[in-house]
This record gives structure tokens, sequence and C-alpha cells, in this order.
């Protein structure tokens, strides 16, 4: 990845941290996952926008201003013998030559080193209650100046919660992370597109799970978030991830994936029968989400609340809910007593960026926040008609979503994941092809 995308993020923030401040960001712990194996390692997502740095034990230490270099990172030091177990490490050098630290160190001299540079700051920016070891040093290192303080040294007087200016800045998304996140869609919608064509009465739900995460491995990138695939009545729920059951002729097989590329996320959801042809009462509920998933999408641009495509999804599926007979009552009311939320129960999407549920604000002011270009949100209604629901037998089993990743840009939107068969014709077309 190129080294100047985080140049610039680290510029842009020590802008709004300006001289007398200090950033702190430590990487994300290793846990265990039993005995000797530990949890994949994926980077925290701050630590990489401003660093692109891909190691754990890391800390990275803005200092607007610092004569000697405003940028150190501490890092693992380079070790033969650990090497040839665990892998190459990048060390000191090699963080001042390939990611453009100003200053790096050996991990094990931040006790000595941090102290002296938090003594030359009034204000430390860091994102307290994330890892409570960590927020534990912070505190040493500030106390162990504290008591020097007697003897004339200075201690940083004010604490900034760094998420703040660092989540409002990561909502906006640079040309160059545009670029990774078309990526990112562009893999995820392959990796659809092999299901849809794979899928056949008798697999299982984790045989499309797995040829899914095939077409991301296969391309350099992994999953923003474990895949969700349900066959029938696992459809509707909505956060299902057992993947464990028989997909049945008849069905609808619901899939939720995303690929995560470079460290930034895709989303996507369709929902396609297991025999490649809709029933009429599934065609009913696709239609209509079809129809949310558009008129949301059209509301998606700059000067519009976040709020807007939502209502238009609510606006779209009550009306077509009656008009079905799944609800019963005038439009308004029911949108005003929110009875959609019987099958409609989540919201219409999120931001979405480095992670998949991404950072900033929804709301600013206690008013929801207009949308600007650089955005990027999903757009995701859906309908979920569970077994037994009452005077609906029709669509029992039928659980549909239809999610987009979409940007805002200065004329209105761009749909990242346009190329993915949307419409009952196009899938069907696709899974006969
Ligand atoms: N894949 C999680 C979501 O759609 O929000
Ligand atoms: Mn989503
Ligand atoms: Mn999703």
């Amino acid at each position: 990845m190129n080294p100047k995308i985080h140049a610039r993020h680290r510029k842009q923030l020590m802008r709004m941290v300006g001289a007398g401040g200090i950033a702190i960001l430590p990487s994300t712990p290793v846990r265990t996952r039993n005995r000797d194996v530990d949890y994949p390692f994926r980077q925290d997502s701050d630590f990489f926008y401003l660093s692109g740095f891909p190691e754990p034990e890391g800390v990275v230490v803005l200092v607007p201003g610092r004569a000697q270099g405003e940028y150190i990172l501490f890092c693992r030091d380079k070790d033969l013998e650990q090497e040839i177990w665990h892998g190459r490490r990048c060390g000191p050098e090699c963080a001042k030559s390939q990611y453009l630290a100003d200053d790096a160190f050996p991990i094990e001299d931040i006790d000595d080193i941090l102290p002296g540079l938090l003594e030359h700051s009034e204000r430390v920016y860091y994102t307290m209650g994330l890892d409570p070891n960590f927020d534990k040093r912070v505190m040493d290192w500030v106390n162990s100046l504290r008591n020097q303080s007697r003897s004339g040294g200075h201690v940083p007087y004010e604490f900034v919660s760094l998420d703040y200016l660092l989540h409002d800045m990561r909502l906006f998304k640079s040309r160059d992370e545009l670029r990774l996140m078309k990526k990112a869609a562009k893999i995820s919608v392959e990796a659809h597109k092999r299901a849809m064509k794979i899928c056949k009465p008798g697999m299982y739900e984790y045989q499309l799970d797995a040829e899914i995460l095939h077409e991301f491995q296969f391309n350099g990138a992994t999953w923003a978030y474990p895949s969700i695939v349900g066959g029938g009545a696992n459809t509707c729920i909505l956060h299902y991830t057992e993947n464990n059951q028989v997909l049945k002729d008849g069905d609808l097989v619901l899939i939720d994936a995303g690929a995560e590329y470079q460290g930034y996320d895709a989303d996507i959801t369709r929902a396609f029968p297991v025999n490649g042809k809709y029933t009429p009462a599934q065609k009913e509920i696709f239609d209509l989400v079809v129809q949310a998933n558009l008129d949301a999408i059209k509301q998606v641009k700059p000067g519009n609340h976040w709020n807007d495509p939502h209502h238009a999804a609510v606006k779209t599926l009550t009306k077509g809910m009656v008009e079905l007979g799944l609800l019963k009552g005038t439009v308004a009311k029911l949108i005003k007593e929110e009875a959609y939320k019987k099958y409609y129960m989540h919201r219409t999407g999120h931001w979405l960026g480095m992670d998949v549920h991404d950072v900033g604000d929804y709301k600013v002011d206690e008013e929801w926040r207009l949308l600007e270009p650089g955005m990027v949100l999903t757009i995701e209604p859906g309908l979920y008609i569970p077994h037994g629901s009452r005077g609906a037998k029709r669509w029992w089993d039928i659980g549909v979503r239809i999610e987009d990743d979409v940007v805002v840009t200065k004329d209105g939107h761009e749909v990242l994941t346009d190329s993915l068969p949307k419409t009952t014709e196009e899938i069907e077309a696709l899974m006969a092809s």
C-alpha cells in the first residue's frame, strides 16, 4: 500500500492536534485462541489509517512541530531467532524507510522514551477504554512525570479523546481510499456471483460460505465480517452465522458477505432461490425489497439527511406490505406507529469504511447529519417473515435483504456494488448461465 496515503492522514490529523499536542495510538493486542494458537491478527483501524503498519506490538506517536521528527513509531525489534519461528519483523530501520516514520524505536524502549515526549506536551490525544492494559501504561507514564514535577518537570494538563477528531476524518474517504473500497466491492460482487452460480439443492450453507471465502482469498482479500449464509427459515435470522444447514429445493438462501481489501470493507446482501427460480410468493416479497432499495438509493445525495434513505425505504415497504395484505391500515398511520417493524426491524444502512459498521456520527447537534461527498454508506432494506407469522402463511420463512454500498458524490451517488445482479430476472439469468 502506498505509504503516502497514511502520511496524508497523519498530516491532516496533526494539523488539528496542533503544537503542544501529542497523539498516542497502540496497535490491537494479540489474543490467544487456545494454548499456543492466537486469533488471526487484524490491525486496529485507527492505527492502520495513520500508519499502514501491519504488525502487532506497535505504538504510533504523533508530536506536531517536534523538531527531531513528528512521527515516532515504536515496533518490535529485529530478532533473527523469533523471525525464524514466527515470521519477519520490520524493525525500526524499515519502519523509517518503508513506513516513513521520522523516528522509530524498539517497543521495549517505550517506557524510557515516551515520558520524555509527554513532558513537552500540554494535551494528550488518546482513546481511553479500548485496552485497559494500555490505558494503565499511559497513566503510569503521566504519573512518572507527576512524581518528577517537584523537581521542575512539566505534566500535560489536558486529556482529549482522539476518536472525536480521527473518526470524523475517517468518515470522508479520499480518492485513494475509494479506490480500495471499489476493489473490495468488486471482489465481493464476484464472490456473490460465484455462490449464485454454484448453488443447488442439497448443498450445505457452509459450502456456499467456502465459495465466497475462496473468491475473497484468491484475490488477496479476507472477510470484513463472518459471512451470513442462511437458507429457508434461517433467512429470517438477521445475524445468522452458524451456516451449517442443508439448502433445500424451493427455499431462498440469503447471503450477507463482504470482503476486506487492504483494510477497507464491502458489505453486500442478496437473497436467491436455491433451485434458481423464485416462487411467486418469494418474488412478491423480493420485488418489494428491490423497489425499497432503489427508492432509498435515490435519496443518497449531498444535502439530504442521513435518515432520508431510511424514510424512503420504510415508505415503500409499508405501502407494499399493505398492498400484499401483510399489514392492514393506512400507510401514514402504520409508519407513525412503526407497525412495519414487525417485518422490517432494522435500519436501512450504516457508514462503511475500514470497519463494516464504520465510525462517524449519525447526528450532529441532535439533528440527522447531512450527506456530503466522500461519505460511504450501505443501503440495505429487507423484509423477514418468520414461520408462524399470523395472516402471512403464504410468505413464511421468506427473508430478503438487498444491500448495496453507495458513495455520496458531488452530483448524487455512485453504487459500488452495481455490477451484482439485483432483480429476480437478472439473478435467475445468472443462475441459469
Ligand atoms: N453485515 C452486517 C450488516 O449488514 O450490517
Ligand atoms: Mn450492512
Ligand atoms: Mn451486510
